[in-house]
């Protein structure tokens, strides 16, 4: 009998950032130069003395299970982390960590949700947010946002689209795909709708490092008084240190859903790699200079890819207050010919301009918003200056 998938299993869609990542990689394998704009990871290396901790850590024969929630240093590192941050105060027990962010939302999402709660979920939104709530079996309710807003949900928007069934508001700020950044009035407004109709948050913020000049980073929590105890907080090491490999990631929420969490993880995976977790207490709790360094770095990237944007006619795009994208129209460019190609999609324009001009960018309609392409800025000058002249030339060439 020919194995069959899960009716769940079947349902999901495969990461369009990856899967552009592997079209651009295979382009690479037969020799082509690409400029790839289509990863979300920074492309610095890891910092050295995080590395040496590493080696550390397996010479001193850290080298074994770990209790499954993970490293009891490094969740002391955490707390003392978001204290030092945001004056927030945490018990390490109510830390877990995961094989990266994306598995600590998993273990979130499934410790959490039942079959038909409704999770709330402004678009743009990151490509796993609503195949991760199906896992479940929860239902993601996807609430479009406006770019003349800056792709930042309403407190009304947020309001209208609650129901009974509503459990969770799905938070990612800075934003993955649009670079948007809310500003800790507009996160206090939605706060209270989420208090008023006793809503719990998944507060994505894997970018919290990453913001720029004229913008303010809040961490949900510290907006109201006892908003804490409806809020599972997301972060990691991935983007602020350039450890998109080691793979640690974690949730910080009520000590009673950290519990179940780390249950939860003790039947999947157990601990994360143990040799990452010392990585990890290094990054928190060593040198800082490197996340000060790479972040005026991509803020210098920023302001260049803004400049390039801004110069080709007839394309928008929200304003750029944090994390690595740009998010940018190219509606009055769709329904042209490209080279002869009549391009009438996202998908198709990336498509195309991957094949002609040899770059690589993920189309919005991946993210829940036709009509715009994602760019990510975590490429170094040189690619990011031929990848926006092919950009300019493959939009201006076009013909109607
Ligand atoms: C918004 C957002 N959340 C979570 C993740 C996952 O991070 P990690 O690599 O730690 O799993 C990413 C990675 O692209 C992201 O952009």
């Amino acid at each position: 009998m020919p194995i069959k998938i899960s009716r769940i299993v079947n349902g999901l869609q495969p990461s369009a950032t990856l899967a552009m990542s592997a079209k651009a990689k295979d382009l690479k394998a037969v020799g082509k130069t690409v400029y790839d704009l289509s990863v979300g990871e920074p492309d610095f290396k890891t910092p050295i003395h995080i590395c040496a901790a590493a080696t550390a850590a397996m010479q001193a024969g850290h080298t074994h299970y770990t209790i499954a929630s993970g490293l009891p240093e490094l969740k002391k590192a955490i707390v003392e982390s978001y204290k030092k941050l945001y004056g927030i105060e945490y018990a390490p027990s109510q830390v877990v960590i995961a094989n990266g962010a994306k598995h600590a939302l998993h273990n979130s999402l499934t410790a959490t949700l039942d079959p038909g709660d409704e999770v709330l979920i402004p678009a743009p939104y990151w490509v796993s947010y609503a195949e991760l709530v199906k896992l479940t079996g929860a239902v993601p309710i996807i609430v479009q946002t406006e770019e003349s807003n800056d792709f930042k949900i309403t407190p009304e928007q947020l309001a209208a689209v609650i129901t009974p069934q509503t459990r969770m508001f799905l938070l990612c700020s800075p934003s993955n795909p649009t670079g948007s950044l809310y500003s800790p009035e507009e996160l206090e407004a939605l706060a209270k709708i989420i208090v008023k109709n006793d809503l719990i948050v998944l507060s994505d913020e894997i970018y919290d490092q990453l913001f720029y000049s004229g913008s303010k980073f809040a961490s949900f929590p510290t907006l109201l008084p006892n908003l804490q105890e409806r809020v599972i907080l997301i972060n990691g090491v991935s983007k602020t240190y350039a450890m998109t490999g080691w793979r640690v990631g974690w949730s910080i929420s009520p000590l009673k859903v950290a519990k179940k969490i780390g249950e939860l993880q003790s039947q999947e995976t157990s601990n994360p790699c143990s040799i990452s977790q010392y990585a990890a207490i290094e990054a928190l709790t060593g040198d800082q200079t490197c996340v000060a360094e790479m972040r005026a770095e991509f803020e210098k990237r920023r302001n260049y890819v803004q400049y390039r944007l801004s110069e080709i006619p007839d394309i928008t795009f929200p304003q750029m207050g944090g994390a690595f994208y740009a998010f940018f129209n190219i509606k009055s460019y769709l329904g042209r010919k490209y080279n002869g190609v009549k391009i009438d999609t996202s998908e198709q324009w990336c498509l195309e301009l991957l094949t002609q001009k040899n770059v690589a960018t993920v189309m919005g309609s991946s993210f829940g918003a036709e009509g715009y392409i994602r760019a990510s800025f975590a490429a170094n000058n040189t690619i990011l200056e031929n990848a926006f002249d092919r950009i300019r030339d493959f939009l201006t060439q076009s013909t109607s």
